[in-house]
């Protein structure tokens, strides 16, 4: 809103200022213009004058000539929508800068200087939350990736590490708690019931680790001794009444403090360390130097108010965020480009430790899971981009599940290749060579080829190539040898059209089909586009397992038979695999009947062996109950329409209901009776409990598809007894889609139950927008209604509208509504929150991989938001890459 988009002399625009308008192009920027910058600011001093509506900053730089850059006569600072009070220049007045743009020049001769700026904010009318901003009274702040330059004037990249002391003045009613990064080095009473607290930070970082918090928090506070012996003092900040809530959180911090040193040598490097959490936040959490601020999302928990579910999407954000300060912040990214640098790297991190806590079978199902929902279509679609980008308009774009995730799963193929022992030399050796720095990926590919021994020169293509390999696997057999030939091939994106193979590490296993077993797993490296491997010993033809543990992000293509893949759902021993050939099982069979390619007597066989195979898993009482939930479900909607050059979402998702409704009437008795088995478990937060929750909620699932009524009373009766948000709201989730007076009655209760609780009231509107009740788009209009919907709390307009975008029946109508409106808030929420707006982009922009009709309806939305005037660089960007 007030970032100046319109194209200026200044950025290099030849349009004159009589010049008529031209239509805002933000500028490209490019991975291969870095340069460094010609001056560096080793101390930062920054004194707020904290207040909601006006906050007075006053910043004093110490400039110094980089010595690794080409000189300059001028220092460009950062602004966006900042206005200057006043610049001093070593002590002095001036008067000859000038602005350009959003930013600050100042001409600046040869030499040491300090700059003083002042400028003023307003936290109340930042409704981008970027910057400083005004959450529920209190004061915080968002600065990763750009958002530093909204507070002050400040070379806002994050290659300028500077040590920071920050003084914060203001009403001790209003502000009793004054937090900022690192240690408080002192505090006092001024006059008039004001007070004021200073914090120094001596390690050296970029500016969007700066963080500041003023508000009326209480903390549970804990203290943690490090690996050397020294005492560090935990607190989580929250609201008064979210005290109680705030267990797990310090929980899970201590174990990731403990887990850091055990598993990466890592120990933590100040006296004090603060989670504080926010309600309005537009992401996650932020690892800002020893002053965390989260999403309440990723903090609050007790067992009447989260899900387990929750449980582990806190400890796992609170571990991401504390890896980081090493995997971040001691060695920090050169530049945004390198951005998987420390996400993919601490994504990794914080997947090995929920591996340690929660079992490594079941997270690796859930992170793969997740990896194909979001990634796979991010990577076959028009927004595909390598995990190390090479150029975007805005970077807040770039936070993205390629970023995240698949940088994630290239670190982890690494670590498969080295193994873990080398793997972790590798890591040593990164953190050793670097810390203090702003790294790039090279650095950290060098450190893994020094440290691990690996010989990284072929796959550093994961860094620069987009699009999920396809590894097509054929195994045959004769004589007493079976050969299994491999070929891969990395699709074209929008980026680039022509690729080379990449190592692919694939770990696999052949069974003897009499036995059940195997001789010992292998690991192949398909580094060619094509491979033949010749496995001898074999009288009978072998059962092949391959990409066990999922060891490569790519897709596998085979030929294999329903006999094959039923044998691997019950015999392999590596339990993602055995899920694996599950879902093959599934996704093979509805792909086929969504292409009209089975007989009805074929499509009968189908089910009945996709049936047999989960009646196995429903009884099979070696399985514990939370690997047997993961059994338990059906590949997802998106998954599935991956599967197809061009996809019908209405044919997908009937099918896939149809399926339900087989699986839910042929296994009726097997899953109440694993229901019943399941309610006798305590409700408590144990392993074995956890995992009877899990079947629960998925048994209610199947028999709310084969017998309603029976489902909808058995849902009934759980939401009543349950003593869990789990139990409630996996009942609830069911009882959404059967239209009927339990469900009335239940949702009112919900409500009534919860109301004032926000984040439960986000389960309840996120609950409506998913459900499989017809009327569903007429519920999410009449939500948008209710008084607790907000355009300005991004979890809200998750809860309601990212909830409805996954929605296929609804979000896909043929009708186009669903589309019409999920582009109508994006045209009502950019104003607002363009970065939280550009979030829903991509679900439209899945439009050339959809059916004609449906395609041009989305393509329609997308053309009618291109051609709104003013769209925030981050919306235009998406949907410009969308149509392109
Ligand atoms: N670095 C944060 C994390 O832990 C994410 C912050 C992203 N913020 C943003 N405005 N894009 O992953
Ligand atoms: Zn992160």
């Amino acid at each position: 809103m007030d970032i100046a988009r319109t194209p200026s002399i200044a950025d290099g625009n030849p349009q004159m200022a009589d010049a008529p308008p031209v239509p805002a192009q933000p500028p490209l920027i490019r991975r291969a213009d870095y340069k460094p910058f010609p001056w560096l600011v080793p101390e930062t001093r920054l004194h707020f004058d904290l207040g909601i509506e006006n906050t007075r900053v006053v910043s004093t730089l110490k400039v110094v000539p980089n010595p690794d850059a080409a000189a300059d006569d001028v220092i460009r600072l950062n602004g966006d929508g900042l206005q200057v009070s006043s610049v001093k220049l070593d002590g002095l007045p001036v008067k000859n800068w000038e602005m350009d743009g959003p930013d600050l020049v100042l001409p600046l001769s040869a030499g040491a200087h300090e700059i003083e700026i002042v400028n003023d904010v307003s936290p109340e009318k930042n409704s981008q939350l970027m910057g400083l901003y005004a959450s529920n009274g209190m004061l915080c702040t968002q600065c990763e990736a750009e958002g530093f330059r909204r507070i002050t004037f400040f070379p806002d990249r994050p290659d300028i590490l500077s040590t920071y002391l920050v003084k914060m003045e203001g009403p001790v009613a209003q502000f009793p708690v004054l937090l900022s990064n690192g240690n408080k080095v002192s505090a006092g009473e001024s006059a008039g019931g004001r007070h004021w607290a200073e914090w120094h930070d001596p390690w050296p970082k970029p500016s969007y680790l700066f963080a500041l918090v003023a508000g009326d928090l209480v903390a549970r506070t804990d203290s943690f001794t490090t690996m050397s012996g020294r005492e560090v003092d935990l607190a989580v900040w929250v609201r008064a009444e979210d005290l109680p809530r705030t267990e797990h959180a310090m929980d899970s911090l201590k174990k990731s403090m403990k887990w850091d040193e055990e598993a990466f040598g890592r120990e933590y490097d100040l006296d004090v360390f603060n989670i504080v959490a926010v309600s309005d936040f537009n992401m996650g959490a932020m690892e800002n130097k020893g002053l965390n601020v989260f999403n309440t999302k990723y903090v609050l928990a007790d067992p009447d108010t989260a899900t387990d579910g929750d449980y582990d999407a806190i400890e796992g954000v609170i571990g991401h965020e504390y890896f980081h300060n090493w995997s971040g912040n001691r060695v920090t990214c050169r530049d945004w480009f390198q951005l998987s640098l420390k996400e993919g790297f601490t994504v990794l991190r914080d997947q090995l430790f929920s591996q340690d806590m929660q079992g490594e079978a079941v997270k690796r199902i859930e992170d793969v899971r997740v990896l194909r929902a979001v990634q796979f279509p991010e990577d076959s679609g028009p927004l595909a981009h390598p995990i190390r980008p090479d150029s975007f308009r805005e970077i807040s774009n770039f936070y993205t599940a390629t970023v995240y995730n698949k940088g994630a799963e290239v670190l982890r193929m690494m670590r498969t290749m080295a193994g873990p022992v080398a793997f972790r030399q590798g890591t040593d050796l990164y953190f050793e060579r670097h810390d203090g720095e702003a790294a790039t990926c090279e650095d950290f590919v060098k450190a893994m080829e020094d440290g691990a021994g690996l010989d990284l020169r072929q796959f550093r293509l994961w860094y620069s190539q987009a699009g999920t390999p396809k590894v097509e696997v054929s195994l045959t057999h004769k004589g007493d040898t079976a050969t299994l030939a491999l070929k891969q091939t990395v699709p074209p994106t929008p980026d680039r059209i022509a690729k080379k193979p990449m190592p692919i590490p694939l770990r696999l296993a052949l069974f003897d089909r009499d036995s059940g077993s195997h001789d010992g797993e292998q690991l192949v490296i398909l580094s060619e586009a094509e491979k033949t491997i010749a496995f001898e010993g074999f009288a009978r033809s072998p059962v092949l397992s391959i990409n066990r543990g999922f060891s490569a992000p790519v897709s596998i293509e085979r030929e294999v038979s329903t006999e094959d893949l039923v044998f691997l759902a019950a015999h392999d021993d590596d339990p993602f695999a055995r899920y694996e050939a599950m879902q093959d099982l599934v996704v093979a069979h509805l792909v086929a009947v969504c292409s009209d390619s089975l007989t009805g007597a074929a499509q009968e066989a189908g089910r009945k062996a996709i049936a047999g195979a989960l009646r196995k898993v429903l009884t099979d009482d070696r399985l514990d109950d939370s690997m047997r939930g993961e059994l338990m479900m059906l590949p997802g909607q998106t998954y599935l329409a991956e599967q197809f050059l061009v996809a019908d979402p209405g044919r997908i998702h009937a099918e896939r209901e149809a399926l339900k409704v087989a699986l839910g009437v042929a296994l009726e008795s097997e899953l109440i009776a694993l229901h019943e088995r399941a309610s006798t478990l305590p409700a408590t937060l144990d392993h074995a409990s956890r995992g009877a929750r899990k079947v629960k909620a998925q048994a209610l699932v199947y028999l709310a598809a084969g017998n309603p009524d029976v489902a909808a009373k058995m849902a009934a009766a759980q939401y009543d007894a349950a003593q869990t948000m789990t139990d409630r709201q996996g009942a609830l989730m069911v009882l959404t889609g059967l239209p009927g007076v339990a469900r009335t009655d239940r949702l009112i209760d919900f409500y009534n139950r919860y109301r004032g609780n926000e984040l439960v009231v986000d389960k309840w509107f996120a609950l409506q927008a998913s459900s499989l009740h017809p009327d569903a788009i007429e519920h999410v209009k009449a939500l948008a209604n209710h008084p607790d919907f907000n355009l300005r709390n991004p979890n809200r307009v998750r809860s309601l509208y990212m909830a409805f975008a996954g929605n296929p029946h609804a979000f896909h109508a043929a009708s186009g509504e669903g589309y019409r409106m999920i582009a109508d808030l994006i045209l009502a929420l950019d104003p607002i929150n363009p970065q939280t707006a550009a979030r829903f982009v991509p679900p439209l922009g899945r439009w050339r991989r959809i059916e004609p009709q449906r395609a041009a309806l989305m393509r329609a939305e997308l053309e009618r938001i291109a051609a709104t005037d003013g769209l925030s660089r981050d919306t235009y960007e998406q949907v410009t890459r969308s149509l392109g």
